[in-house]
């Protein structure tokens, strides 16, 4: 119980030794440097002694110039080289090694941040109960709709991690002439708008652009506000924005991908088996012109 506590060994990740290999041969590259300086110092002081004070050579000139200013300035010329592929061609921490680690780096936080924000949503889950909206007066029913993996994955770098095109149909047919809400975020990751549909794009920017057509307001109270006329407006992302809309749905139309993405950046909340009931689930196998196996399944809040 009281005994010695085991050291453990430090962990090094790859990237880490890279880093430290690259910092250790960069300090022995200006350590070599150094000395070179050094020793050519001494060694032009000992060609000056060795020719004016102990007459070394003393009649040696080329084109009347003493032999030992050529040999301290070909030295000179060496030194310079040196000193020039040290601190100009030295690949070792150029601008692409150091956007590299950058990369590295950034990708790494994002797995973190990714693995925190599941953590989160599993240990404090929203509040199950269907809020009510500040402005809306009309009954409408609010639908999520959303594809996501086993995890509840379902974007990574602002962008659909699969490609399947029987879920895009019936995203095209359920949405076809409504409203749908979206992220600034999932707007962006669009080409354009898509077509016989409102958008209603949520961004706290003011002066934020969009093409003609496209609705733009602050928050999702004010989202849902502009879909009143509407009697099923569609949220359609991404995962801040299915976040704090869950609260508020009636009906998730939610196309379950049947594989887990690891490498994914954004997720869906947590579906609460107690607050949702299955209603319906059509399963649909992966084919040559789908990845993954996937079910449609539609949740009515209980
Ligand atoms: N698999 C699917 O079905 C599916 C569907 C949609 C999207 N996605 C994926 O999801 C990812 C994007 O999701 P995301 O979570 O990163 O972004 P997002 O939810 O699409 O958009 C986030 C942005 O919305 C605005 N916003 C959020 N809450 C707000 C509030 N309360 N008031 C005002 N503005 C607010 C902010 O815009 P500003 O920064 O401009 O203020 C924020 O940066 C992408 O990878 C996309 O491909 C997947």
């Amino acid at each position: 119980m009281f005994g010695k506590k085991k050291t453990q060994a430090p962990e090094i990740d790859k990237e880490q030794l890279e880093l430290i290999k690259n910092a250790q041969k960069r300090i022995k590259q200006k350590k070599r440097l150094y000395a070179h300086f050094v020793v050519f110092l001494i060694g032009a002081v000992f060609l000056i002694v060795a020719n004016l004070v102990l007459d070394i050579a003393k009649d040696v000139t080329f084109f009347g110039v003493d032999w030992f200013v050529y040999a301290i300035l070909i030295w000179l010329f060496l030194f310079v080289y040196h000193l020039f592929n040290v601190f100009i061609t030295s690949k070792l921490l150029s601008k692409n090694w150091e956007q590299k680690q950058l990369n590295q780096l950034v990708a790494k936080q994002k797995e973190r941040i990714a693995e925190l924000q599941k953590q989160v949503d599993k240990d404090y889950p929203l509040p199950t109960e269907k809020k009510t909206l500040a402005k809306t007066t009309k009954n409408s029913e609010i639908t999520l709709i959303v594809a996501a993996g086993e995890d509840n994955a379902i974007g990574k770098d602002n962008d659909l991690i699969w490609h399947l095109s029987d879920d895009l149909k019936r995203f095209k047919s359920l949405t076809n002439g409504h409203h749908i809400i979206m992220g600034r975020k999932t707007f962006e990751s669009f080409p354009k708008p898509l077509p016989n549909r409102t958008h209603i794009v949520i961004t706290r920017q003011n002066n934020y652009q969009v093409p003609n057509g496209v609705i733009v307001v602050n928050n999702l109270d004010d989202a849902f506000d502009a879909a009143r006329n509407d009697k099923q407006p569609f949220v359609i992302g991404g995962g801040e924005i299915y976040k704090q809309a869950m609260p508020f749905a009636d009906t998730i139309e939610l196309t379950r991908v049947h594989e887990t993405f690891e490498n994914a950046d954004t997720f869906f909340p947590e579906v609460d088996k107690s607050a949702w009931k299955e209603v319906n689930k059509t399963f649909h196998d992966k084919d040559k012109k789908h990845q993954y196996a996937f079910s449609f399944i539609t949740y009515k809040r209980t």
